[in-house]
């Protein structure tokens, strides 16, 4: 028996991994963290699966589901929306099954700043201009953010901001992010990236109307140069006079041995 940790993707049904699939396939059990993991994946349970959404359930509430199909010798797919290795309450989960020496594994997932980016079409680490991203939030009702990991230092670097779970403080976003980056930096908010009801708004920190984070909570907010830069370098990987271990050029190339 295992308990299998499945990222279920941004939104789209079909941005799920084919291990991700075949895993829920075979379980018969499912529990969904419900509030975005998307209903279609639930077609992919096995006939008579035990399914349970879990956004209603306590902590405790979910380890009791996970015990009871351990005693039963059921396998559980365990899905939360995006990647598990954000904002997915999974660390606290595996402390308690590794206490009760109940085996598990992990498959990833796509991410929603990934889904974010390409809704916008955009490469977020543009050379010369941010080959950094910053994936974060501010502090919620749940969780305060741990000293120093404030909006103010991540934009000090210039690297590209992925903040999560904040739209609804937009205009306090844009208010600490401007002096740092820019009136006129670019600026994407991105609803429910990957889903049918996608929804994109492109500004800058000065023009964003901050009023749009006011119903849909589902968003990402992007800042930084590279949202909006025309003007950046081509990657040396792809130049033609770059000798490289797959394309060695010249009489003395530096990676022979491929040759
Ligand atoms: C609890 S976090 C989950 C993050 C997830 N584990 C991931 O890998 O992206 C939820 C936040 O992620 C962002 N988010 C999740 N899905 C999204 C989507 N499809 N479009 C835009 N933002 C999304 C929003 O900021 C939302 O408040």
């Amino acid at each position: 028996m295992t308990v299998h940790f499945i990222g279920a993707g941004p939104g789209a049904a079909d941005l799920i991994t084919l291990r991700g699939r075949d895993l829920i396939a075979a379980a018969p059990v499912c529990l969904y963290a419900g509030s975005l993991v998307p209903e279609a994946l639930l077609a992919h349970c096995p006939p008579g699966a035990r399914i349970v959404n879990t956004a209603p359930l306590s902590l405790d509430e979910i380890i009791a589901e996970i015990a009871a199909a351990h005693a039963a010798g059921h396998d559980v797919a365990r899905l939360h929306s995006g990647d598990l290795s954000v904002w997915s309450a999974m660390g606290e989960q595996l402390r308690r099954l590794r206490a009760l020496d109940i085996p598990y594994d992990v498959t990833p997932g796509v991410p929603a700043f990934a889904a974010a980016a390409a809704a916008l079409g955009a490469e977020l680490t543009l050379p010369g201009v941010a080959q950094s991203l910053i994936l974060t939030r501010t502090s919620g009702r749940a969780s305060s953010m741990p000293e120093g990991e404030t909006l103010e230092n991540f934009a000090r670097t210039g690297a590209t901001l992925a903040i999560h779970l904040s739209v609804h403080v937009l205009a306090d976003v844009q208010a600490r992010l401007a002096p740092h980056y820019g009136a006129d930096c670019p600026v994407a908010v991105v609803f429910r990236a990957s889903w049918p009801d996608q929804k994109v708004v492109r500004a800058t920190l000065a023009t964003l109307d901050a009023s749009i984070g006011t119903g849909e909570r589902t968003a990402l907010i992007l800042v930084g140069p590279a949202l909006g830069a025309t003007e950046f370098d081509e990657s040396c990987l792809y130049a033609g006079d770059y000798d490289r271990r797959y394309r060695p050029l010249g009489t003395a190339p530096r990676f022979p041995e491929v040759l």
